[in-house]
C-alpha cells in the first residue's frame, strides 16, 4: 500500500447504515427508520434504479386468493427447491412470515393486479405445488402485471423518504471499518463530487445484491458488481456457497434480458426445433414449471442433441402466441415490449428465441435469520460478526440452498430486510455514542489511493472481459473435472494480473474507469470462490450439475461450502452443516429425499 496522500474526509455518524437501496436494501432502510433509528442509506445508483426494478413475475406468499394455499406447503416446496440445500429454520422464517410481508406491502402501496373479486392477483411459478408436492400446481406468485420488483422498489422508496431516512445518491462504498472483528462503519467515495466520507454506525447493512457480472451473459444489471461480497472478503470474512449459480431458461437469446417465468406461469410453451413440447420428457408432472434447474438443463440438453432452432441450432423457442391477447396485455405487457425491442418479436404472433442465462447467486455473505453475518471462525459455526448484516442477493441466510425458486427473491429481500430492521431494534440504543478510533479510514483510503494511481498496462475492461468469459466457459449448467480444472487455472491466472491494472486519467479523483477498477476488485475474489467452490464439490446438487458426479450425494456433501479468499486471490475452502432443524413444532424438518417434478 502507497503512502496515502491526505484526502478531505467528510464524517458523519449514524445508528445505522445500509449499504444498497434495492427491495432489501430499502426495507431495511424504511424498518430501521421507522424503528426510530438514525438511518443512512447509501448507494451507487438513483434507488429506483436498482437492480430489483427489473424482477418482472412476482413475490411468492400462500395468501390462497386464486386456490388453496398454505406456507407449510411453500416451506416444503422451496426446501426441495434447494435440493435440501437450504437452511430449514430460515426457510421455516421466510415462508410463515411470507404472507404478512405481502400484506404489509399491499398497505405501503405497492399497486398489485387484482382479480375479479379485488383481491391481490396471484400466477403459478415453477417448484411451487400444494400439499407437500402431491397436489396440484400452486397459485403463489402475488404479482404486478410483469413489472412487480418496479412497483415494490418505489413504494419503498417513498416510504422510506417517509420516514426520514437519509439517502447519500451515486456515493461508492469502497471498504468496511473493521475493529478487532467488529464492524464500525464504513467509507465511501461520493461520484459526484470525488469527496471521502466517513460513515460511524453501531450497524452495517450490506444489501449490495449479487455478482451477477462475474459471467458474460447475465439477466442482471451492469452494477450487480457484488460489492458487498467484495468488501466482506477483504475485511478476512467468508463466501458461503458460491458455486451454485442459478441460470434462467428464459434470457432473450443474444440479449440476455430477462423473460419472465410468469409467462410460462400464465400458460406459455417451450418449444425444439421440431416443434416438441420437450419438458414433457424431462419433467412429466411440472413440464414448463418444473424448477429452473430443471429446465435449463432440459434447454441445454435439447441443444445439445441437436434440437436447437437457429442458424447456429443454439437456443429454444418460448411460445406465448397462443395466448389470449387480453391476457399478455393485461399480465405481461412489459416482456412485450422487451421481446419486441430485444428480439424484434411480436410476441402475439412469433415465439420469442430463448436461452438460459446466468440470473441469480444463491451463494453470498453468510448469515443467521435475523441477518447477522456469520463466520464458521471459531468453535461455534454460527458465531456473529459484531456490527454486520447481510441481506438479500449479497447474503446467504440460506433459504435457497442450491437452487431458488422463482418468486422467493423477492419474498427474501422484503422478509429479511425487515427481520434485519426488527434485530437491529434489539439490540441498538438509539444514538449511543461512537467508538473513536485512531486509525479507522486508513484500509479504505490507502487501498483507494493505491488503485487510484495504478500504472500498469492492463485495462479494466480486457481483464473484465477475461473473467466474464471464463467463467461463463468454465462454471456453466453443466460441469466437468476438466472444465472447472482449467477455469480453476484460468480464473487464479487472471487475478494475478489486478496487479497490473492501470487507471485511465489517473489522479483525477471523479473517474468512471476508477469506479470499474473497484467493481472488478470486488467481482474477482468472488469468481474465484465460485470456480474453486465447483471445481471442490464431487456430487450434482441443484445448480451445480456435475457431469463426472451426477448424483447428489447427501452422506458427503449435504453441507454449505465457506470460501475464504486472501489478498493474493489465494482460496481455503471450509465447510459448515446445513441447518436440519426448524423454530418452531408447526413444521417439521423435511428429511432428503430423491427431487422430481
Ligand atoms: O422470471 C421472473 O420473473 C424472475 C423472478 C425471480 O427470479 O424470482
Amino acid at each position: 500500500m502507497s503512502a496515502v496522500k491526505s484526502y478531505e474526509m467528510v464524517n458523519h455518524e449514524y445508528d445505522v447504515v445500509v449499504v444498497g437501496a434495492g427491495g432489501a436494501g430499502l426495507r431495511a432502510t424504511l424498518g430501521m427508520a421507522e424503528k426510530g433509528l438514525s438511518t443512512a442509506c447509501i448507494t451507487k445508483v438513483f434507488p429506483t434504479r436498482s437492480h430489483t426494478v427489473a424482477a418482472q413475475g412476482g413475490i411468492s406468499a400462500a395468501l390462497g386468493n386464486i386456490s388453496k394455499d398454505d406456507w407449510r406447503w411453500h416451506f416444503y416446496d422451496t426446501i426441495k427447491g434447494s435440493d435440501w440445500l437450504g437452511d430449514q429454520d430460515a426457510i421455516e422464517y421466510m415462508c410463515k412470515h411470507a404472507s404478512a410481508a405481502v400484506i404489509e406491502l399491499e398497505h405501503y402501496g405497492v399497486p398489485f393486479s387484482r382479480t375479479k373479486e379485488g383481491k391481490i392477483y396471484q400466477r403459478p411459478f415453477g417448484g411451487m405445488t400444494t400439499e407437500y408436492g402431491e397436489g396440484p400446481a400452486a397459485v403463489r406468485t402475488c404479482a404486478a402485471a410483469d413489472r412487480t420488483g418496479h412497483a415494490i422498489l418505489h413504494t419503498l422508496y417513498q416510504q422510506s423518504l417517509k420516514h426520514n431516512a437519509k439517502f447519500f445518491i451515486e456515493y461508492f462504498v469502497v471498504d468496511l471499518i473493521m475493529d478487532n472483528g467488529v464492524c464500525r462503519g464504513v467509507v465511501a467515495w461520493n461520484l459526484d463530487d470525488g469527496k471521502l466520507h466517513c460513515f460511524r454506525a453501531h450497524m452495517v447493512v450490506l444489501a449490495t445484491g449479487g455478482y451477477g457480472r462475474t459471467y458474460f451473459s447475465c439477466t442482471s444489471a451492469h452494477t450487480c458488481t457484488g460489492d458487498g461480497g467484495g468488501m466482506a472478503i477483504r475485511a478476512g470474512l467468508p463466501v458461503q456457497d458460491m458455486e451454485f449459480v442459478q441460470f434462467h431458461p428464459t434470457g432473450i437469446y443474444g440479449a440476455g434480458c430477462l423473460i419472465t417465468e410468469g409467462v410460462r406461469g400464465e400458460g406459455g410453451i417451450l418449444r425444439n426445433s421440431k416443434g416438441e413440447r420437450f419438458m414433457e420428457r424431462y419433467a412429466p408432472n411440472a413440464k414448463d414449471l418444473a424448477s429452473r434447474d430443471v429446465v435449463s438443463r432440459a434447454m441445454t440438453m435439447e441443444i445439445r442433441e441437436g434440437r436447437g432452432v437457429g442458424p447456429k441450432k443454439d437456443h429454444v423457442l418460448l411460445h406465448i402466441d397462443h395466448l389470449d391477447p387480453k391476457v399478455i396485455e393485461e399480465r405481461l405487457p412489459g416482456i412485450a415490449e422487451t421481446a419486441k425491442i430485444f428480439a424484434g418479436v411480436d410476441v402475439m404472433k412469433e415465439p420469442i428465441p430463448v436461452l438460459p442465462t446466468v440470473h441469480y447467486n444463491m451463494g453470498g455473505i453468510p448469515t443467521n435469520y435475523h441477518g447477522e453475518v456469520v463466520t464458521i471462525k471459531g468453535k461455534n459455526p454460527d458465531s456473529v460478526v459484531p456490527g454486520l448484516m447481510a441481506i438479500g442477493e449479497a447474503g446467504c441466510v440460506s433459504v435457497h440452498g442450491a437452487n431458488r425458486l422463482g418468486s422467493n427473491s423477492l419474498l427474501d429481500l422484503v422478509v429479511f430486510g425487515r427481520a434485519a430492521a426488527i434485530r437491529a431494534a434489539e439490540i441498538i440504543k438509539p444514538g449511543a455514542p461512537h467508538k473513536m478510533l485512531k486509525n479507522a479510514t486508513e484500509f479504505a483510503v490507502g487501498r483507494f489511493d493505491d488503485v487510484r494511481h495504478a500504472k500498469g498496462s492492463l485495462s479494466t475492461a480486457v481483464l473484465r472481459d477475461e473473467m466474464q468469459v471464463t467463467m461463463q466457459n468454465h462454471a456453466a449448467v453443466f460441469r466437468t473435472k476438466e472444465s472447472l480444472q482449467e477455469g480453476v487455472e484460468k480464473i487464479d491466472a487472471i487475478y494475478k494480473k489486478l496487479g497490473d491494472i492501470g487507471i485511465k486519467d489517473r489522479g483525477l479523483i471523479w473517474n468512471s474507469d476508477l469506479v470499474e477498477a473497484l467493481e472488478l476488485m470486488n467481482l474477482m475474489p468472488q469468481a474465484v470462490a465460485t470456480i474453486h467452490g465447483a471445481h471442490n464439490r464431487k456430487e450434482s446438487r441443484g445448480a451445480h450439475a456435475h457431469e463426472d458426479y451426477p448424483k447428489r450425494d447427501d452422506k458427503n456433501w449435504m453441507k454449505h461450502t465457506v470460501a475464504y479468499v486472501d489478498d493474493k486471490g489465494k482460496v481455503k475452502i471450509d465447510y459448515r452443516p446445513v441447518h436440519m432443524k426448524t423454530l418452531t413444532n408447526e413444521v417439521e424438518v423435511i428429511k432428503p429425499k430423491a427431487r422430481v417434478y
